[in-house]
């Protein structure tokens, strides 16, 4: 047995740190975390604002700044991942904009694997050249190359894992262990950035694989009920100071009611995601044994290509599965539409079945050839598999896909 009174929080479950943070042994005060819904705070004299400016962490002056339920949360996702500090935004778009702008400026350049969230992805695309930043792409099966695409301009190594929607894997150790080869040869500091949404940590730990700093979506998995939009940035305390700082003049700060419900979702987190893992892997398997199905995409079936890196870097294989019917898009459009319990809808990480068409959703408006690079193809339906009784998920699957 634990003696708890000796035992750090960090040495805790995850399901115990989720729910608990570091409030353990008797303290007073509410169960749940007060909402503080305020966008100011009363000064106890004029001083607290020279204290503020000199870093006195009990002072709070604006909710853009900081906000007690917020940094309630924040402490409690940091001690999840067993890092020193992180800091919640509005979204996680908000999230991975602000980070990637705090460590690249005009001139930087980005080396980023190119199966990416679509909204990143458009963001790398679309945005970061009129500001002068330029990304290069290094294929997750072609790593010998790295050393072609980093310069003494990369500032940022940007990776998603599994990927978006086709669940592939980049070998995270291969790519962290090259990055800090070229470090050393440019003899400057990399920041290695990973989105861990699909896996989160209880699926993967990417600080044990050497990566920096770490992006969820927190409207996924770590909300879970689909009624709140937010990003978290986990890391050490220096990084997250300096995307805090430039959060202040971005703007994108958590609302302090979402802070709330994402520290009241966190206390189910792990029953959630286990049991949608568990769904998953059956669900997957019941798909590829479908005639309608040409192909599962799932790391935790022994038919992935990299299945037995899923299982080397990999704690769980998530609850993500990509299925692609026969027949194309409109045989996905069939299927989507004819579902009962699963939800035709985008987004993910909910404890409700939805799915998507990424060629109609995430992936829209990609040409052919951005298509093939990020391997999607027209039949593709993306699952996020919620915590329905399994049966009935399987049940409805086998429904629709005979109207296909
Ligand atoms: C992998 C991944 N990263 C980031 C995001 C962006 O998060 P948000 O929609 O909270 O801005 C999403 C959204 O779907 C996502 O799937």
């Amino acid at each position: 047995m634990k003696t708890l009174k000796k035992t750090s929080p960090k040495k805790l479950s995850i399901a115990t740190r989720s729910i608990h943070g570091d409030n353990l042994g008797a303290f007073t005060g509410p169960v749940a975390t007060p909402v503080y819904q305020t966008s100011t705070y009363r000064f106890s004299d004029s001083r607290d604002a020279v204290r503020y400016a000199k870093g006195d962490p009990s002072v709070y002056v604006y909710t853009r700044y900081h906000n007690p339920t917020t940094t309630e949360v924040e402490k409690k996702i940091a001690l999840l991942y067993g890092a020193e500090s992180s800091a919640l935004f509005s979204s996680g778009m908000a999230a991975i904009t602000t980070a990637v702008l705090s460590f690249c400026k005009q001139g930087s350049e980005i080396v980023s694997t190119p199966a990416l969230y679509g909204g990143t992805y458009r963001f790398f695309r679309d945005t970061l050249p009129e500001f002068g930043i330029n990304v290069r792409y290094v294929g997750s099966d072609s790593l010998d190359d790295l050393p072609y695409m980093v310069t003494n301009r990369t500032r940022l190594v940007y990776l998603e894992s599994p990927t978006n929607p086709t669940l592939g894997l980049v070998d995270v150790r291969n790519l962290v262990a090259r990055t800090r080869r070229l470090e050393k040869e440019f003899g400057r500091k990399i920041v290695i950035m990973m989105d861990n949404t699909f896996a989160t940590i209880l699926n993967q730990d990417p600080f044990a694989l050497g990566v920096d700093i770490v992006v969820e979506s927190s409207t996924k998995y770590l909300s879970g009920h689909a009624d709140i939009m937010g990003g978290v940035l986990v890391g050490s305390r220096a990084l997250i100071k300096k995307a805090r700082d430039r959060a202040k003049h971005f703007g994108g700060c958590a609302d302090p009611f979402a802070s709330y419900l994402l520290d009241r979702s966190l206390k189910t987190f792990e029953l959630r995601v286990v049991r949608q893992r568990e769904n998953a892997l059956k669900l997957a398997r019941a798909l590829e044994k479908h005639p309608k199905i040409t192909r599962v995409l799932y790391p935790g079936l022994t038919s992935h290509p990299q299945h037995a890196l899923a299982k080397k870097q990999m704690k769980g294989y998530g609850a993500m599965v990509t299925a692609e019917v026969r027949g194309g898009v409109k045989a996905a459009v069939k299927v989507c539409d004819s579902l009962r319990v699963a939800v035709n809808a985008m987004s993910l990480g909910g404890v409700e079945t939805l799915v998507s068409i990424p060629v109609y959703s995430s992936h829209i408006n990609m040409d052919a050839g951005e298509l093939a690079r990020h391997g999607v193809t027209a039949g593709m339906i993306r699952i996020s598999v919620g915590v329905e009784g399994i049966d009935d998920l399987v049940a409805d699957f086998r429904q629709a896909l005979k109207k296909a």
